[in-house]
C-alpha cells in the first residue's frame, strides 16, 4: 500500500536560522569511544594522525561536525583536568569508576582534545567538574585555556608548549547534578551554577558559553528552578551568568530495567520507538515555553545535550561500555530528531548526540582488533542533514493520509523540516511506517523548482545494520524526484529517510 501526503513549503517564508551546532557530537571517557576508537596513541601501528586514528576522523570529517562534547558526561564529574595536561608519561592514572571501573591513563587530556577538533574542524564543548571538584578548579581551567597575558595557569599553559591561548566558547557548568553528577537538588544546582559561572571569567577579548546543566526529559521544575536563578526579575540581562541551559533525553523502547536489544526488535517494539522518538518535539516545547516566560527575548539557548537511543549492550561486551549496534531503527529516531531540532531552532542552539563513536547512538563502530571502522545507519542520516547547518528554516505543513498505527500507538508516520540557503531549498522525511510506502508530494510556494535531486536510506530488514563484512548494506541511494513542470513528488519506502535538494529558478 503507497499512502500519499502533501508537504506544503512556503519558501519565502524564512524562519529563524539552523545552528549548525545542532548537529554536534559527544566524546566521553566511555568504554571504548576515545581510548582505542578514536584515539591510538602516537606510537601506534594504526595509520593515525598525532595519535587519532585516521580513518575515523576522516569519515567524521564527512559529517561537518560543528562541535564536540567532552570528557563526559558522569565522566566529567569526576575528571580533574591538571591531571591530563603536560608530558603523557608524566600523567596520573586514575580509575574511571563511573564507566566499568577501568583504567584511565589520561593520554588523551585537554591538549589532545583540542587537536582532535582542530583535525575535524570543530569547535570544543568543554563539560567542567562541579560534582567533585571546586569552583577553583574550573575557573584554573578556563585561565589555562583563554588568557593571553600573564597568570600562573597562562604561564603553566606556556610551561606546556602553548604560547597561544585558545578559543574556547562552550563550557559546560557540569553534568545532570540531578543524578551521577551530585544527585543535587535543582536549587541548589541552581546557586551553584551561578557562582561557577561567576568565576568562569572572560578573559581579554574572550567571550564563554556557559551552559547550565539540565532537566532530564520531562523535569520541567528543574528547568524553572534554573530559570529562576538567571533571571530573578523575571527578565534576563545583558549579560546573564549563563547563557546556555542543557536538558538530556535519551529514546528507549521499554523502561531502565529492560531497554531491550538494538538489532532483535518486533514491529510493535518498532512503533513504540518512533512513537518514544516523537515525543521529543513536546519535550523540548514544553522546556521552551518554561524559559519563554523568564526570557521572552530568547537571549538564554536551550541545549540537548544528550540525545539518543539506549540498547542493551551487546552481547559478551563490557556492560559499563555502553556499546550498541544502530539499525534503520536508530536510523530513523535519529531523523525525527534532528527534524525537531530544525523546527525548534529559535530556542534551541545546540544538541549532541550521545555518542560518536562506539559508545550507545554511534555515528562510528570501530573494532579494536581488525581496526575496520563501520559507518552506521546514524551517521547517513547526519551526513544527509548537513545540508541544512546553517541555512534558515522553512515550516513545513503536512496533510493527508498521516495518520499510522501499531504497537499500541498512533502517530503521524511522515516527520519532515525544511530549510533554504543560497537559492536552494532542502527538504528531509522520513517515513517511520515500517510497513507501508508514502509518496509525498512537495507543493513548494513562493519559488520555482529548477532542478531536483533525492537520496534516501532505506533497506529491506528493519534491523538491517552495517558490520565490518558488509559496511555498505544501509547505505544511502538515489531516489527519484517525480513532477519535472509540475508539483515534484517521491515515494519513499518503509522505514526510510530521505533528503530531496531543489535549486529554484
Ligand atoms: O551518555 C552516557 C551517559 O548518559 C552520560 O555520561 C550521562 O550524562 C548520561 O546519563
Amino acid at each position: 500500500m503507497t499512502r500519499r501526503v502533501e508537504a506544503v513549503i512556503d519558501v519565502d517564508v524564512p524562519g529563524a536560522t539552523i545552528s549548525r551546532h545542532l548537529h554536534g557530537q559527544f566524546a566521553e571517557h566511555l568504554g571504548t569511544g576515545v581510548y582505542g576508537g578514536l584515539w591510538v596513541g602516537t606510537d601506534s601501528g594504526v595509520d593515525h594522525v598525532d595519535g587519532f586514528r585516521a580513518e575515523a576522523v576522516a569519515a567524521l570529517r564527512e559529517l561537518g561536525v560543528p562541535n564536540v562534547r567532552w570528557p563526559g558526561g558522569c565522566f566529567a564529574d569526576e575528571y580533574h583536568w591538571r591531571d591530563g595536561v603536560g608530558p603523557r608519561e608524566q600523567r596520573p592514572r586514575m580509575v574511571n569508576t563511573h564507566w566499568g571501573d577501568v583504567e584511565e591513563t589520561n593520554h588523551v587530556g585537554t591538549a589532545e582534545f583540542l587537536r582532535l577538533c582542530e583535525l575535524l574542524d570543530a569547535e570544543p564543548y568543554i563539560c567542567g567538574n562541579v560534582g567533585s571538584g571546586s569552583v577553583r578548579e574550573m575557573s584554573e581551567w578556563v585561565d589555562y585555556l583563554t588568557r593571553d597575558g600573564r597568570s600562573p595557569m597562562a604561564d603553566l599553559r606556556r610551561a606546556h608548549g602553548r604560547d597561544e591561548p585558545w578559543r574556547i566558547r562552550f563550557w559546560g557548568l557540569g553534568n545532570e547534578p540531578w543524578g551521577c553528577g551530585g544527585q543535587l537538588r535543582a536549587d541548589a544546582y541552581a546557586d551553584l551554577a551561578l557562582q561557577y559561572a561567576t568565576y568562569c571569567r572572560d578573559h581579554g577579548d574572550s567571550r564563554l558559553y556557559r551552559i547550565a546543566a539540565g532537566a532530564d526529559s520531562e523535569d520541567y521544575a528543574w528547568t524553572e528552578a534554573l530559570m529562576r536563578a538567571v533571571a530573578p526579575t523575571g527578565t534576563v540581562g545583558e549579560r546573564p551568568a549563563f547563557q546556555g541551559l542543557s536538558l538530556h533525553h535519551y529514546t528507549l523502547a521499554g523502561p531502565w530495567h529492560a531497554k531491550g536489544s538494538a538489532t532483535r526488535f518486533s514491529v510493535e517494539d518498532w512503533w513504540r520507538t518512533v512513537a518514544e522518538a516523537r515525543r521529543v518535539e513536546s519535550i523540548v516545547r514544553r522546556h521552551v515555553a518554561v524559559m519563554d516566560r523568564y526570557d521572552p527575548e530568547r537571549r538564554i539557548g536551550l541545549v540537548l545535550d544528550e540525545w539518543g537511543t539506549w540498547w542493551d549492550v551487546e552481547p559478551g561486551t563490557n556492560p559499563g561500555f555502553l556499546h550498541q549496534q544502530g539499525t534503520m531503527r536508530d536510523a530513523v529516531v535519529a531523523a525525527v530528531h534532528l527534524d525537531v531540532f530544525h523546527r525548534t531552532a529559535e530556542r534551541l542552539v545546540m544538541a549532541n548526540v550521545a555518542q560518536a563513536v562506539n559508545v550507545l547512538q554511534a555515528m562510528l563502530l570501530v573494532d579494536l582488533e581488525t581496526g575496520a571502522v563501520v559507518r552506521t545507519p546514524t551517521f547517513h542520516v547526519f551526513e544527509m542533514a548537513r545540508v541544512h547547518q546553517d541555512a534558515a528554516s522553512l515550516a513545513v505543513h503536512l496533510r493527508g493520509d498521516l495518520i499510522g498505527s501499531g504497537g499500541g500507538v498512533q502517530i503521524p508516520v511522515v516527520s519532515a523540516s525544511a530549510s533554504t540557503r543560497d537559492g536552494a531549498v532542502h527538504v528531509s522525511l522520513a517515513n517511520l511506517h515500517p510497513q507501508e510506502r508514502v509518496e509525498v508530494v512537495l507543493d513548494l510556494r513562493g519559488g520555482s523548482p529548477r532542478t531536483a535531486a533525492a537520496r534516501v536510506l532505506a533497506s529491506d530488514d528493519l534491523a538491517d545494520h552495517n558490520t565490518a563484512a558488509r559496511p555498505d548494506l544501509v547505505r544511502p541511494r538515489e531516489l527519484a524526484v517525480l513532477g519535472a513542470g509540475g508539483p515534484l513528488a517521491v515515494t519513499l519506502p518503509p522505514a526510510s529517510v530521505a533528503v530531496a535538494s531543489v535549486e529554484l529558478g
